[in-house]
């Protein structure tokens, strides 16, 4: 339909980026992103009418998100035709605009295009040998200045090459040492290296990605009180091992993991310290304070943990130490440990116990005429426990 309306517009659209990368590695991808040799905004208007579905428009960037009625995404981007002015008496050039547009991205296999005007439908439009380089397994740049302009991309290449097995090239590699050399990481803005550190802990094994960025001296670049010392990395790795646990349990609470990697990633960290970090990534004072109570109450439940005992202890007991922290908090903890026995009760927690429900409810104990107040979540509490530790049963 894209290919269609193309050719009604007199225009040339292309399918572009990881779509295409996808397609060449067989591997599934949703998003769709279009280049139009035309007006993206127009385009996209025209594109819902026949489809359905509506559009947002950007028109400084003249582009343009269209959501389809089945929910699917499209990103629309315009692709102008540029004149390039040589020197002196030679002419001017015009350079095919899906070319440059294709020049201006981070790595050879995201700057492939895919035609979609039912002349050449499906014809791979590939200037920079990212055909030649996904066949290689490599990650290349474009061209030399590409960290200088982006130094996100050096997390972008890892997050690649780790994602797909890939290998940074030669010449690239030189590049990013180069960008670390000049510190270009230091300047970076702390909100567009959250962004890409929230990507990487994303992906399917951020692990593979942090070890990387280990080996290449990243986090310290970023902010030297983030260094990837050995402990925090044995830290990470049963992060990793507890986060992929809990995702196996399709539980209805799903996990933020950059929490959770987060609290890995700065532990050790003193409390009059953190700030640095927090600064760095721009946190708003909202976030920082959620963070440092998120961490005071991971301190607070972790010395309450050392007292309870297996088989001594209440298990409703530890229901209430761990049932104030957020999900991220436990697992965090869950990883933390050293304790064979701990690490097995939290699970059961997470497994069995964080989801538990009462049947009775405030509306029960105001029918048996107590009256409301404070005194209703003791008693509910008290029911909860007592289920907990088995000495009630109700239906649920
Ligand atoms: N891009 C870039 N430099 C960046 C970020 C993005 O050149 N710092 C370009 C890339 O060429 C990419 C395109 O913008 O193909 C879209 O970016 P994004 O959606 O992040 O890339 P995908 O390749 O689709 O990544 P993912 O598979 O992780 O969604």
């Amino acid at each position: 339909v894209a290919g269609e309306l193309g050719n009604k517009l007199g225009w040339e659209i292309y399918a572009v980026g990881g779509f295409v990368r996808d397609i060449l590695l067989g591997r599934p991808n949703l998003d769709l992103d279009l280049v139009v040799e035309g007006d993206g905004i127009f385009f996209a208007k025209e594109l819902v009418k026949k489809l359905g579905g509506r559009v947002k428009a950007h028109n400084k960037f003249k582009t343009a998100v269209v959501i389809l009625e089945n929910g699917q995404r499209v990103d629309v981007a315009t692709a102008r035709l540029e004149y390039y002015e040589y020197p002196a008496a030679l002419p001017t050039v015009e350079l095919s605009s899906i070319k440059m547009d294709l020049y201006r991205r981070d790595f050879t296999v995201n700057a492939l295009a895919l035609r979609l005007n039912p002349d050449r439908f499906g014809q791979l439009v590939d200037f920079f040998g990212a055909e030649r380089d996904i066949r290689n397994k490599t990650i290349r740049v474009l061209h030399s200045l590409s960290f200088v302009e982006d130094p996100t991309r050096i997390l972008r290449a890892i997050r690649f090459e780790r994602r797909f097995d890939f290998q940074i090239g030669g010449q690239t590699m030189r590049l990013v040492k180069n960008a670390l050399n000049l510190k270009l990481f230091s300047k970076l803005s702390g909100t567009r290296v959250m962004h890409e550190l929230q990507l990487i802990v994303s992906e399917e094994d951020p692990l593979a990605c942090l070890n990387r960025m280990q080996e290449l001296g990243i986090m310290e670049a970023i902010h030297p009180l983030l260094k990837l010392h050995k402990e925090r990395i044995q830290v990470l790795i049963e992060l990793a091992k507890v986060h992929n646990w809990y995702k196996l349990l399709y539980l209805e609470q799903s996990v933020e993991p950059w929490k959770l990697y987060f609290l890995g990633m700065t532990m050790g960290i003193k409390n009059t310290q953190i700030k640095q970090v927090t600064d760095r990534f721009h946190f708003t004072q909202r976030e920082e304070r959620e963070f440092l109570q998120l961490r005071e109450m991971i301190h607070e439940a972790l010395i309450q943990l050392m007292s309870w005992r297996e088989g001594k202890s209440k298990l409703s007991r530890l229901y209430s130490i761990l049932h104030p922290l957020p999900v991220e908090g436990v697992l965090f903890l869950m990883g933390k440990s050293r304790k064979e026995h701990i690490r097995r009760n939290i699970s059961q927690y997470l497994a069995r116990l964080r989801d538990m429900e009462i049947e009775i409810t405030g509306n029960d104990l105001h029918e048996l005429g107590i009256e409301p107040g404070p005194i209703y979540s003791t008693i509910l509490e008290k029911i909860m426990a007592a289920k907990i530790d088995g000495q009630v049963e109700t239906k649920k």
